[in-house]
C-alpha cells in the first residue's frame, strides 16, 4: 500500500517511493497508471534508467489500479541498475513500456492460449509450492499471491545466501497460505541453513504438492526444478534470458525448449522447466559480460569524476553518504509530499 500524502497530482514516470530491502536490492514505485490497469502476476516491464540508457526487463512486483502505481524490485549488478540505484523520490524513469509477457494464471485469460507452461493443468483448489530464490522471490511473490487469490493451496519458501539478503518476507507471511513459509539460508543466518532444494524435495516426495512453480537465478531453477522433475511433480519457470525489444521481434530472448526455439518474451517468460535447454540460456546470458563491465566501469568512472569535490559517491557501492530526502520511515524514502531530488 501507498498513501498519497500529497494534493499534488503525479506525473507519469514518477518515482513515488523508494526502499532498500537489503544491501544492493532496492524497491522502487512508479506512477504509471496505464500500465497498472492492465498488469498481472508474472508479467513485466521494460524501461529506460536515463535518455541514452539500454531497455531493460524488469517483473511487476506490486500494483495499484486504484492509485496508479506499479512496484519493481531489482538487484544492482551493472549500468542500468547502478542509474536507477541513483534516483530517488520525485525524480523519473525516462520511459516504460509493459505490460509484456504472459500473466502466469494465462490460462485463465481465454484471450490468451497459453504455450509457455502446463500450469493450467492443474486445477484451482490444487497443491503448489512456490519457490524463490534471492532477487527471484520479487517475481514469485505476486504469483503466489495470484494463486492464492485463485483459490490453490498455495506454500512457499525463499532462500538466500544470507540473512540481509531476504525479501518480502512479511508480504509472503501476509497471504493466506497452506502452511508456514519456510525460510533456507546458505549460511543460515535465518530460518533452515541450506538450499531451497532440501524442503522442495521433501514436499515434492511426500507428494504434498502437485505442482511447483520455481522463480530465480538459471542456475537454481535449473537444480529445483530438476528436483521437482524426478520427483514427478510437474515445474513452472521464469526464463530471465537477454532481452532487447521485449515483443517478440529482435530474438534475443531465444530458449530451446524440447529443441523447439520459443521467445521468452512473447512465449513466457513462464514455461515447463521439462526439456529445457539450461545450458544454452546460461551461456546467452553471459554473452556481453566483458561489454557490461565495461559499460559499468565508465559509468563509475563518470560518476566518480562528478563527485571528485563534493566526495559523496562512493565509487563501486551505491550508497551515498548524505542521507536522500523524504524519508517518510526507516526502510522507505517516500513519498509525494515533497521529496524528490
Ligand atoms: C523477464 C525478465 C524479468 C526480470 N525481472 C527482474 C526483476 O524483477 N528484478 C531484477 O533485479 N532483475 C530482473 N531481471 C534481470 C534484469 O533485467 C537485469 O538484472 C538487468 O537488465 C541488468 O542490467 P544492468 O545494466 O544493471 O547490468 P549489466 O551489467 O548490463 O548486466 C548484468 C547481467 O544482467 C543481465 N542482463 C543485462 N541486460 C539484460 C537485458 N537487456 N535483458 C535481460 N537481462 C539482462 C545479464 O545476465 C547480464 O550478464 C529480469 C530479466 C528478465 C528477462
Ligand atoms: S526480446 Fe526481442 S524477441 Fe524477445
Amino acid at each position: 500500500m501507498f498513501t498519497n500524502t500529497s494534493n499534488r497530482t503525479p506525473q507519469m514516470n514518477e518515482i513515488l517511493d523508494r526502499r532498500q530491502l537489503s544491501d544492493g536490492i532496492i524497491e522502487l514505485t512508479v506512477y504509471e497508471p496505464r500500465v497498472a490497469a492492465k498488469c498481472q502476476a508474472g508479467q513485466f516491464f521494460m524501461l529506460r534508467a536515463c535518455p541514452r540508457g539500454e531497455r531493460v526487463p524488469f517483473t511487476f512486483s506490486d500494483w495499484s489500479r486504484e492509485e496508479g502505481w506499479i512496484r519493481f524490485i531489482f538487484m544492482v549488478v551493472g549500468k542500468t541498475t547502478s542509474v536507477l540505484a541513483e534516483l530517488r523520490v520525485g525524480e523519473y524513469i525516462q520511459d516504460l513500456a509493459g505490460p509484456l509477457g504472459r500473466p502466469s494464471l494465462a490460462s485463465h485469460d481465454t484471450r490468451r492460449p497459453r504455450v509457455g507452461s502446463d500450469f493450467e493443468g492443474l486445477p484451482p483448489g490444487g497443491n503448489v509450492v512456490v519457490v524463490g530464490g534471492g532477487v527471484g522471490t520479487a517475481v514469485a511473490y505476486p504469483v503466489a499471491r495470484a494463486l492464492c487469490e485463485e483459490g490453490y493451496q498455495v506454500q512457499a519458501i525463499i532462500g538466500a545466501r544470507t540473512a540481509d539478503l531476504l525479501i518480502l518476507e512479511d508480504e509472503l507471511r501476509a497471504l493466506p497460505l497452506a502452511a508456514e513459509l519456510c525460510i533456507m539460508t546458505d549460511d543460515g543466518s535465518a530460518g533452515e541453513k541450506g538450499l531451497v532444494t532440501a524442503p522442495l524435495k521433501r514436499l515434492c516426495e511426500t507428494k504434498q504438492v502437485s505442482h511447483a512453480v520455481i522463480i530465480g537465478p538459471a542456475i537454481m531453477m535449473k537444480f529445483a526444478s530438476a528436483t521437482a522433475l524426478d520427483a514427478g511433480v510437474p515445474a513452472t519457470v521464469s526464463l530471465n534470458p537477454l532481452m532487447i525489444d521485449g515483443t517478440g521481434m529482435c530474438g534475443a530472448c531465444r530458449v530451446s525448449i524440447d529443441g523447439q526455439t520459443k521467445f521468452a518474451c512473447v512465449d513466457g517468460p513462464d514455461f515447463s522447466a521439462a526439456g529445457i535447454d539450461w545450458a544454452e540460456l546460461m551461456s546467452r546470458q553471459r554473452s556481453y559480460v566483458d561489454e557490461e563491465r565495461m559499460s559499468h566501469g565508465s559509468w563509475l568512472n563518470e560518476k566518480q569524476h562528478e563527485h571528485d569535490d563534493c566526495d559523496c559517491f562512493e565509487g563501486d557501492s551505491i550508497w551515498r553518504k548524505t542521507p536522500a530526502p523524504a524519508v517518510a520511515n526507516p526502510k522507505s524514502e517516500s513519498s509525494l509530499s515533497g521529496g524528490g531530488a
